[in-house]
């Protein structure tokens, strides 16, 4: 009888181990893209999704929104910084819409567009 006990604890645990296991794993999965540093190649993509209807945000577009500046031109403002790129898009002025878009996605925008700066 204590025999099969001590089995069967051990089985729980081991199954309580099994469980710990797929836990910490998926959770250093999805840890990965949030945490990682801005990216401006994937900054380019969202861009590329949901900023060309009205901003010329690269030289391989060619059709923008009159009016509308270009990212080339957002970057080369003085004092621009990512914080400041990001705070227009939280909060744009008439007439730029709110842009659905996730947080990584925003730094990953604000980063693509200041790195336009450097190559100016
Ligand atoms: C529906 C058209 C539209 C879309 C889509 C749009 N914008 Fe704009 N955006 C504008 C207009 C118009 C302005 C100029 C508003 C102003 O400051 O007078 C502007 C201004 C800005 C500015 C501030 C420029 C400055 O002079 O300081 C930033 C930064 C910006 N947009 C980034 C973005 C990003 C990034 C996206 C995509 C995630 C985006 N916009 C999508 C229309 C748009």
């Amino acid at each position: 009888m204590r025999l099969l006990n001590f089995w069967n604890s051990l089985g729980i645990t081991a199954l309580f181990a099994f469980v710990l296991i797929l836990a910490l794993g998926s959770a250093a999965r999805t840890e990965g893209p949030v945490t990682s540093k801005p990216d401006p190649e994937r900054g380019l993509e969202v861009a590329e999704r949901v900023c060309t209807n009205c901003h010329l945000v690269s030289d391989r577009q060619t059709n923008a929104v009159a009016d509308v500046p270009g990212f080339a031109a957002i970057a080369r403002q003085p004092d621009q910084s990512e914080g400041a790129i990001m705070a227009r898009i939280i909060l744009p002025k008439h007439p730029m819409p709110v842009i659905p878009i996730t947080k990584s996605e925003l730094e990953d925008v604000a980063a693509y567009i200041m790195s336009l700066r450097s190559t100016e």
